[in-house]
């Protein structure tokens, strides 16, 4: 989706939005799939209601894009324009044992500023890639380490009502994999209560996580992490796995040999390869075990 309105363009000016024309996503997602679309990125938090209500009034379809790394974007020109919060500096301040944090910060690099000041807990998120926001959006979870565990309150820019709103952790429900923000709410910061621990046992905790991760997951190949949720009491990746589709592919979109529930992109695959593979990799695991599996990654669909 281009804009090319000339008042539309003026007023993202004026509003400190920075618009970028014709942008690839696949170069904003992990994937590396995503067709063409312009990108709004937003610097300041407080431009959003006006933002959206400028999109709205020029019948501007949107979405809004975290990190990248837990979606599969549709191939060739998009019917949205991309939003993106900015992302150079964003803030993680601590106060004792509260961590306020930019929801456009990395997930990983937070874990580690929070370790620096002996704030623990979240090890187990360290090799996680994306932002805060998006292990928000999610309940992002490794190695036994939800982060809806540690959330206090949240900033959130909720569609719904068109205003910037902050949330008691209470409020929100955080299951595994799922929240109860609603799909077009944007998470803007977030207020953690991490536990003291000492630097080095963090980690300590960190490398054990980091060890297991590099063993069993493909990490230097282009992926969204697991591809399928786990059905209660199952594992999706064992299941792939013992029917032998480890390296299954269609065209570029290829099941990882390393970990059957990583789906990764070994060239140059297009949504419609990835799509296809899950299909194919779904429709056999429900032909084996009956099961039904549901996606983990966040599929952006045309409707
Ligand atoms: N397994 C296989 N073959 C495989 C992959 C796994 O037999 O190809 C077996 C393993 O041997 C193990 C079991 O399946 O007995 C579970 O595997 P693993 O420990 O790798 O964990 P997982 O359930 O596949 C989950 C999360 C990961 C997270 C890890 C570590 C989901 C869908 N996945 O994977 O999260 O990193 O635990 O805690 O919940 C993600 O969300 O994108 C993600 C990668």
């Amino acid at each position: 989706m281009r804009i090319s309105d000339p008042t539309l363009i003026g007023a993202l000016a004026a509003l400190g939005v920075e618009h970028e024309p014709g942008v690839s996503m696949a170069e904003k997602t992990s994937l590396g799939i995503g067709g063409t679309s312009d990108l709004l990125l937003i610097l300041k938090h407080d431009s959003l209601p006006e933002l959206v209500r400028l999109l709205k009034q020029h019948a501007v379809p949107y979405r809004f894009l975290g990190g990248g790394s837990n979606v599969l974007l549709p191939d060739g020109e998009l019917p949205w324009v991309i939003l993106q919060l900015e992302r150079q500096n964003p803030e993680v301040r601590i106060d004792g044992n509260s961590v306020l944090v930019d929801c456009a910060a990395d997930l990983g690099r937070t874990v580690t500023t929070c370790a620096k000041a002996d704030l623990g807990g979240m090890e187990g998120l360290i090799g996680v890639p994306g932002t805060i926001g998006g292990a928000l959006r999610m309940n992002a979870g490794a190695y036994g380490t939800q982060i809806g565990t540690f959330v206090r309150e949240v900033q959130v820019y909720r569609a719904a009502t068109g205003r910037i709103e902050t949330l008691r952790g209470a409020e929100i429900n955080f299951e595994y994999r799922h929240t109860s923000f609603a799909p077009d709410d944007i998470m803007l910061t977030v207020r953690l209560e991490l536990p003291s621990k000492p630097f080095k046992e963090i980690l300590q905790g960190i490398r054990i996580c980091n060890e297991k991760r590099r063993a069993s997951q493909p990490l230097n190949q282009k992926s969204a992490g697991c591809i399928f949720k786990n059905p209660p009491g199952g594992s999706a990746g064992r299941m792939i796995d013992e029917l032998g589709l480890k390296g299954h592919s269609v065209g570029d979109a290829r099941v990882s040999d390393r970990h059957a529930n990583f789906f990764v992109n070994a060239g140059h695959a297009s949504a419609a390869d990835m799509l296809a593979l899950i299909s194919d990799v779904r429709q056999r695991v429900r032909e084996r075990y009956g099961v039904e599996l549901e996606e983990e990654v966040i599929v952006w669909k045309e409707s």
